[in-house]
């Protein structure tokens, strides 16, 4: 199968048949959701969280990013993949933006990179645009400016706050983003930014009535424990399973029962007899 392309994203946006994109950070996970069908994934620096145990995303590094995308592009090369700019490897300029972001096509082979930020950010998106790189734009509840929100919340609930957010979008699609995801907001004002961009729109926590949906993947198999937002379905929870198989291998290991026969190696044929010959022991005996 081909890889799926923006153009493959505008016709299903056209024919309103919804997207379905997830987050990964690592190569079997890659490999699952492109066999399980994903459009798009999505190397979220929510791998600081999901991956190395940070309180946020405000540490991760580009190198980081850069590592686990080109892990999932090995692991889902038909998959639309979308690199996450990580805080510093954009707002410092213009220059560094293009720089950061050409990195992860060179280095990753990403379809799009995604940068948070509406008004404030449009020179960064038309630099990025202008260098030939798609960019998907990321506005509502902005996770690397949540300090500046006053917390992971949601966004855009009064009226004067969805005027805004819809500003931001407009702001985004006119600075030359070619995708958008909107976070936490109001489904109505998700309508309203859907009705009002030709761009398709996404939405993690920001309801139905728009082009797509993403998760998280660590939140959705149950994988991550600290916290879970409200927009969250869990489809599994692998906690459990993994804790119970790691539980039940600990008591095999301290009962003696594990490994048995069938996980060892026999000897080739005949290569016992010369092995103990070769010890100076008789057929059957034991070295002391
Ligand atoms: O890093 C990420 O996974 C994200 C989502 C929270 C949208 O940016």
């Amino acid at each position: 199968m081909p890889r799926k392309s923006l153009l493959d994203l505008y016709q299903m946006k056209a024919k309103g048949e919804k997207i379905a994109w997830l987050t990964s950070y690592d190569y079997p996970t890659a490999q699952f959701g492109q066999a399980a069908g994903l459009d798009m994934i999505l190397v979220g620096d929510s791998l600081g969280m999901c991956v190395y145990g940070y309180n946020g995303t405000v540490p991760v590094t580009m190198e980081q990013c850069l590592n686990h995308t080109e892990a999932v592009r090995r692991g889902a090369p038909d998959v639309y993949v979308v690199g996450d700019m990580p805080f510093l490897s954009y707002q410092t300029s213009d220059s560094d933006a293009v720089l950061n972001a050409g990195l992860f096509l060179k280095r990753a082979d990403v379809d799009a990179v995604k940068l948070e930020g509406g008004v404030r950010i449009v020179d960064r998106i038309k630099a990025i645009s202008d260098a030939g790189i798609t960019v998907c734009g990321h506005i509502g509840l902005t996770p690397q400016s949540s300090g500046q929100l006053g917390g992971h919340k949601a966004q855009g609930r009064t009226a004067d706050a969805a005027k805004l957010t819809l500003d931001d979008a407009v702001a985004v699609e006119e600075a030359g983003a070619r995708l958008l995801l909107v976070e936490a907001i109001p489904p109505e004002v998700t309508e309203i930014i859907h009705k009002t961009l030709t761009i398709p729109v996404l939405s993690i926590g920001g309801g139905l009535p728009c082009d797509g949906q993403l998760l998280i993947v660590s939140d959705m198999i149950g994988q991550f424990q600290a916290f879970t937002p409200k927009f969250v379905k869990k489809y599994a929870n692998v906690a459990e399973v993994i804790t119970k198989a790691i539980s039940d291998y600990v008591k095999e290991v301290k009962s003696g029962k594990f490994p048995k026969e069938e996980h060892t190696y026999k000897m080739l044929p005949g290569e016992e007899e010369k092995f103990k010959k070769l010890l100076g022991l008789k057929a059957g005996s034991k070295k002391k």
